[in-house]
């Protein structure tokens, strides 16, 4: 692991203490303790079904824990609620990308930026602070052009970038983002390489889940690789890629 000062918990900013969360039979994770740094960005890799996506789960709430604890900016908890993950200062986005299709692209964010239901969200809609704030957010992932659009019209990648857009639109310490570039074409794929750079410069904790290693290797400092549900290594990204067991796990060695 990354050295640490004496004072971890100001290094740290996630934490979990021995989580699992199991499907029937499948531990999809199994009493897993990890530490994420403040600073920087950091990825979670392994092989396809190794865990990722159920660990951010149970990070943002989107899963009860069957056990142990996170640990969010040294506030311990063994029940995360989703819709108050926010308070903690976590949000995230999905490996599926779920948005209201029905709606625009503008009232997409609109919903995220006045934190109402749907209808609510329409009325609040006219207030120049929050058209403002909109406009700078679908501006900055690139989909301003596209602000009337009904969500269920826009292309794979359009709805990516607007899944992150309503992330940005949660003002939090802590992003999590699974997969941000899967499927992502090479100009998409920059854009969002910025913007996540720009949160991080910005002092955001970005977390990121990934496949692709040569994009691990250039946006992030600290690494944690995940295998059946338990934690393989963790550290600082060259040293992590480096080690034996995670180049027979990526290799099947
Ligand atoms: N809702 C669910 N119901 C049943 N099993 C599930 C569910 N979610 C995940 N699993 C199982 O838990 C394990 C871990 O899945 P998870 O989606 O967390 O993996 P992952 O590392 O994100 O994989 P990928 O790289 O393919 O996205 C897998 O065996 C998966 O089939
Ligand atoms: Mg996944």
């Amino acid at each position: 692991m990354t050295a640490a000062p004496a004072n971890s918990g100001d290094y740290y900013i996630l934490e979990t203490e021995e989580i699992s969360k199991h499907f029937g039979a499948v531990a999809a994770v199994d009493g897993l303790s990890i530490a994420i740094p403040r600073q920087g960005m950091t990825s979670i890799v392994g092989p396809n079904g190794s865990g990722k996506s159920t660990l951010v789960n149970l990070l943002s709430g989107t899963l009860p824990l069957d056990g142990g604890m996170v640990i969010i900016d040294g506030v311990g908890l063994k029940l995360v609620k989703a819709y108050e993950t926010p308070a903690h200062g976590i949000t995230r986005t999905f490996q599926e990308v779920r948005l209201f299709n029905q709606i625009t692209v503008w009232d997409n964010i609109m919903v995220v930026l006045t934190n109402r239901s749907l209808f609510p969200a329409m009325l609040e809609r006219a207030k120049p602070r929050y058209r403002e704030q909109a406009q700078r957010i679908l501006e900055n992932v690139g989909m301003w052009e596209k602000r009337d659009s009904l969500a269920m019209d826009l292309s794979y990648g359009q709805r990516k970038l607007l899944e992150i857009g309503r992330a940005l639109a949660v003002d939090v310490n802590i992003y999590l983002f699974d997969e941000p570039f899967a499927g992502l074409f090479p100009q998409m794929l920059e854009r969002v390489k910025d913007i996540m750079k720009a949160m991080r410069d910005d002092g955001r904790t970005v977390i990121f889940i990934s496949h692709n290693m040569d994009i691990v290797r250039e946006m992030s400092d600290h690494l944690i690789v995940l295998d059946s549900g338990k934690l393989l290594t963790a550290g600082e990204v060259e040293d992590a890629l480096n080690q034996e067991e995670v180049i027979a796990a990526y290799l099947g060695a």
